[in-house]
């Protein structure tokens, strides 16, 4: 098995993978994410897919995740068109799950929204995802190599919540007007990805969330809650242009409620965090 972009999620991972017999090799850039990739079970390769020769990268007949993100400009995946090349020089996977993102859906102006729903990214960094979808896509008719895609939503764990932007008081949009927005726990996230290699048909796309939309805004108040911080001063949302960060507000252009019946039924998965508060009182023993 090979964990492309071995980081936080890679490391759960490879971690649950080296528990059940399977250690994996983990591909990272840096000697400081190598290390703790090490410590997780996986072996590292440090290797930077952007630049370095990828030769190395061994992939013929294995499972592979593919988790390391787009570059962070343009309009293309240009990381994931390298590895395709590699895979057409060295040898392809056996199968390949891939971590996208829900953005690719764009606006949806808060519908319901499964996997049929048309692809309409607008912001850039969905731009570059729905690229990499669409890319290896053509590589796995032309290959006839397995691909499993997984839309994710907003990941959070204990140790990934915003607890420095809440102690730091910037402010959010008011409750009331907050677009839905939506979310996985870390945990449940990884159980799905081992569940796509294992046992997901191929070519099937997956919405990964917790099938329990709420907003932003109101995300953040119940982890103040939950943390006993007070929670951040919410302003309007047509005030918000020049009070939150270019990214914040990019977000906030966008609102669904994202359905994952299709992960329940299809793939059997029982999620450990239905819920926001199921996942917050795991955090803090209550919520
Ligand atoms: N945050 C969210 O809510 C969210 C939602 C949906 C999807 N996602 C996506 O889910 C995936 C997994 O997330 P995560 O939290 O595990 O991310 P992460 O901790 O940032 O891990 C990404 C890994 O990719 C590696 N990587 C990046 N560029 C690389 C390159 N050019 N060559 C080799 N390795 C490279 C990084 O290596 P170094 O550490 O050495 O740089 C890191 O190990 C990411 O693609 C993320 O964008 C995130």
């Amino acid at each position: 098995m090979i964990i492309i972009g071995c980081g936080y999620l890679g490391r759960l991972v490879a971690s649950e993978s080296a528990s059940r017999g399977k250690p994996a090799v983990g591909v990272v850039r840096s000697a400081a994410s190598a290390e703790a990739a090490r410590a997780r079970g996986a072996q590292p390769l440090v290797l930077d897919l952007e630049r370095d020769a990828l030769d190395a990268l061994d992939c013929a007949g294995r499972d592979l995740f593919h988790f390391a993100p787009p570059p962070s400009s343009g309009l293309e995946d240009t990381l994931t068109a390298r590895l395709i090349s590699a895979f057409e020089q060295y040898g392809h996977p056996r199968r390949l799950v891939y971590i996208g993102t829900t953005g690719i859906y764009g606006d949806c102006e808060g519908a319901w929204v499964d996997e049929t729903w048309p692809a309409r990214p607008t912001a850039e960094r969905a731009m570059r995802r729905w690229d990499a979808e669409q890319r290896l896509r053509e590589w796995q008719r032309a290959s006839g190599a397995e691909l499993v895609i997984l839309r994710v939503a907003g990941i959070y764990a204990c140790d990934r919540l915003p607890l420095e932007r809440i102690r730091s008081a910037q402010p959010i949009v008011a409750v009331d007007e907050a677009p839905w927005s939506n979310r996985i726990h870390a945990q449940d996230l990884a159980a799905v990805c081992l569940s796509a290699m294992e046992r997901a048909p191929d070519g099937a796309v997956y919405n990964v969330c917790d099938g329990n939309p709420s907003s932003m805004s109101d995300y953040f108040c119940r982890v103040a809650d939950a943390a006993g911080l007070p929670r951040p001063p919410q302003i309007a949302l047509a005030a918000a242009p020049g009070k939150v960060s270019a990214g914040m507000l990019s977000y906030l252009r966008e609102s669904r409620r994202l359905s994952n019946r299709k992960l329940l039924d299809e793939l059997g998965v029982t999620l450990r965090f239905p819920t926001l508060s199921d996942g917050l009182a795991d955090c803090f023993g209550r919520s």
